[in-house]
């Protein structure tokens, strides 16, 4: 049942959306991606009135914190965290709905007493009987936390309509497996439990407010959708650079790498969004749909050892600082493979993109942190102007800014001013910062505030994971027959094999 407050008209998409009463369950509270992350995400929707009265936070973990311990947890994480000011009034009022269950997952006895506490929020708080549970957890927990949830009786009425009143949902954290396979296999252990509609899987990238912007750049406006095709685009370059190292993310990343860390999921979201055709409509199964025809369609350039690179990065410098290697970085073992840069060439078999290259690339201990898409165009067939006055002149490009200077560039020749005619790129801007007064939420405040809202558009389906498994497979068995991956010294930009990647087609990877 979703909760409508009747004050308001609920046609009018730009009235801010109040989530129902609702406790949401944090299993993983101790981890990093909670204390950085969910815990600040739900303090800032507190903080901006989109909270209900009747909302409660209950953490699960093995330490065995009171109550009020955990609150502590929470606040100092909100205070270090939370993007909006910290309001002793909003805290109070959040802290009283904050609950604490100390257990391990096999505990049946610990669920049971999770079970109890829920019931009683849903009596005293007001939650109505709504729960969300957050499997901030590795995956290998998964198939324990859903099997407890069900025993327990806590996903009884998971489906669409509960006859019992209120709803039940899951969130579950990438990795959403290691390969197509294991996805596979994992999507079927979820979905013994909760059917689909109530899975909501997090890739945070969509829930940036510049990731939704590129829906309305292509369809809310006339001026590019022309120009979005073959005929014009001579390829796409999607990058997500980081120059933060691995210190302290070993257990996570050794033997996950690049690829399965951020090209199987954001990437390939990033590559959908840009690519698909326009929906029928914004319901969440058009979206999802259009996302996964393009999917379908995508497949990698061959032959791998041309159309693909990695990388690893070694020592050198961030900036003044000096860094360490991957192999040198605590917890990492000094024979690891693990690759910390990896491209990839995907062509999508579709009239609108036939023969136009999406290049996907990722690094750590890259120059900076910078993501963005950009389309970049072919030349104009025929320039009536002596070589010497274009020299200058690169390809026209369109580039969506991600982070962390968001906005929108559109990059062409002007002629340079004086008595000759000489043309050279300039660039035309839009920020957010200078366009809009108003900052942009996190993206984990929208995807919690939409899973208690029980809006699914932001949250790819097992099938779009699939289909994302199925695309990289092929290069992530490439690379693990082709031993270690090569090395590039930190604050560089990455492997000379992915320039030579580019190269061979004549082009180069822009320098962001
Ligand atoms: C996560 C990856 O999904 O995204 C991390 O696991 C990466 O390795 C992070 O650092 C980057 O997120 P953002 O929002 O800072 O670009």
């Amino acid at each position: 049942m979703t909760w409508t407050n009747p004050l308001r008209d609920p046609r009018d998409r730009r009235l801010p959306r109040i989530a129902g009463p609702s406790a949401l369950v944090i299993f993983g509270v101790t981890g990093d991606l909670a204390r950085r992350k969910l815990m600040p995400a739900v303090y800032d929707l507190a903080n901006r009135g989109l909270l209900p009265p009747g909302f409660a936070l209950v953490g699960f973990a093995r330490r065995s914190w009171s109550h009020e311990d955990f609150s502590e947890i929470v606040r100092d994480a909100v205070k270090q965290n939370s993007r909006t000011g910290f309001r002793q009034e909003v805290w109070d009022r959040l802290a009283e709905g904050i609950r604490f269950v100390q257990g391990e997952f096999g505990d049946d006895t610990a669920f049971d007493r999770l079970a109890e506490t829920l019931r009683d929020l849903d009596e005293t708080r007001g939650t109505d009987g709504n729960h969300a549970f957050y499997l901030s957890v590795p995956p290998d927990a998964f198939p324990t936390v859903c099997e407890q949830l069900k025993r327990s009786g806590l996903a009884d009425g998971a489906g669409p309509e509960n006859p019992e009143g209120g709803w039940r949902r899951v969130v579950i954290e990438k990795p959403f497996g290691h390969d197509l396979e294991s996805a596979k296999q994992l999507n079927a252990v979820v979905n013994e439990v909760f059917p689909e509609q109530s899975v909501f899987r997090i890739d945070h990238y969509l829930g940036k407010e510049t990731v939704q912007n590129i829906l309305a750049l292509r369809f809310a406006n006339q001026l590019f959708e022309p120009m979005w095709n073959s005929h014009y685009v001579d390829h796409v370059q999607i990058t997500m650079a980081e120059d933060i190292g691995l210190g302290g993310r070993a257990g996570y990343y050794d033997g996950i790498g690049a690829a399965r860390d951020v090209i199987q999921n954001h990437l390939l979201q990033l590559m959908a969004l840009v690519a698909m055709e326009e929906p029928t409509s914004f319901r969440p199964s058009e979206l999802q749909s259009e996302k996964i025809k393009v999917l379908s369609a995508a497949s990698l350039v061959e032959p791998l050892d041309e159309t693909t690179a990695r990388g690893q990065y070694g020592p050198g410098w961030q900036g003044s600082e000096k860094v360490v290697g991957l192999l040198q970085e605590d917890g990492f073992s000094h024979t690891s493979t693990t690759e910390t840069y990896a491209a990839i060439t995907v062509e999508i078999a579709s009239r609108r993109w036939a023969g136009v290259p999406f290049y996907l690339r990722t690094g750590k201990r890259l120059g900076r942190r910078v993501t963005e898409i950009a389309l970049v165009f072919k030349r104009a067939p025929h320039l009536p102007f002596d070589d010497t006055m274009t020299e200058e002149l690169g390809h026209n490009a369109l580039v969506i800014r991600v982070q962390p200077d968001e906005g929108v560039t559109l990059r062409f020749g002007s002629k340079v001013p004086g008595a000759s005619m000489e043309v050279r790129d300039v660039n035309m801007d839009f920020s957010y910062g200078e366009a809009f007064t108003v900052a942009s939420p996190e993206a984990y405040e929208r995807l919690i505030l939409d899973v208690l809202l029980g809006e699914p558009s932001l949250f790819p389906v097992n099938e779009e994971v699939e289909l994302s498994w199925r695309i990289l497979d092929p290069a992530l068995e490439h690379w693990a027959a082709n031993g270690h991956p090569e090395e590039y010294e930190s604050g560089t930009w990455g492997p000379s094999s992915a320039d030579a990647m580019l190269e061979r087609t004549g082009r180069t990877w822009r320098r962001p």
